[in-house]
């Protein structure tokens, strides 16, 4: 009997706030939901509330994931109370993996568990160990920012991947920052359970141009035999 075997249930996620772009590519089903960030919201000039209720409205099974702003813990506190009354229960929360943060998370995770916690701007191995003993359901490790640093990214979500396994913590890792396709296949072959993906990186998976050129000419010769 052949089992029908998608791969991880995990799928992979749209990292964009482009409203349009969302819709488009929601129609896959192997799209689990999108990441925002305040950098993203910006970009498409809208504010954080209109993008919030816009792509509510349009997922009913995909997730949102919405930055927690603020640096202090103070500040941080306060934008996640707002956010727990303006948006569904099903929007996930970006929360920085500083200090401030893994304090947030805590709160988070003991007053309100049915809340998705995704660990964001995580660098090291360190900040992914905490992340996975405050009990975060996520962590984004920034992919190109540390190829940037010259840090190298694979090796992170390798140990991390690793240290969850012999930690026996369930944290699930969620490559982020990507600039170029390679990056996307390097992360996820170095245990990565996911991935969230610019738009534009997407298309350019789906439309490889070699690719392009076969059907091309596949084109002229079902048109010459038409004839
Ligand atoms: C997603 O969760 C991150 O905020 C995003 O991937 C960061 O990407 P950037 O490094 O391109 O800003």
């Amino acid at each position: 009997m052949i089992t029908k075997n998608r791969g991880k249930e995990d799928k992979l996620f749209l990292d964009t706030a482009d409203k349009d772009e969302i819709v488009k590519l929601s129609n896959f089903d192997w799209i689990k939901g999108v990441t925002t960030n305040p950098t993203l919201i910006r970009y498409v000039h809208k504010k954080r509330q209109s993008l919030i209720d816009e792509i509510e409205q349009e997922f009913d099974d995909k997730k949102l994931f919405v930055q927690v702003q603020g640096r202090s813990y103070k500040e941080m506190e306060e934008d996640f109370f707002y956010l727990l009354e303006v948006t569904s229960k099903t929007t996930g929360l970006k929360v920085p993996t500083t200090e401030n943060g893994l304090e947030l998370i805590q709160k988070i995770k003991n007053e309100h568990p049915e809340r998705t916690v995704l660990a964001t701007i995580v660098y090291s191995v360190e900040q992914g160990y905490l992340a996975g003993l405050v009990g975060c359901d996520w962590i984004a490790p920034y992919v190109n920012r540390m190829e940037n640093q010259n840090i190298n990214p694979y090796k992170i979500v390798q140990d991390i991947h690793q240290l969850y396994h012999v930690q026996n913590l369930s944290t699930k890792i969620m490559g982020a920052s990507f600039k170029n396709q390679a990056q996307i296949r390097q992360t996820l072959l170095s245990g990565a359970d996911t991935v969230t993906v610019p738009p534009i990186i997407i298309k350019s998976m789906m439309n490889n141009v070699l690719a392009e050129e076969s059907l091309k000419v596949f084109q002229q010769h079902a048109q010459e035999e038409e004839i």
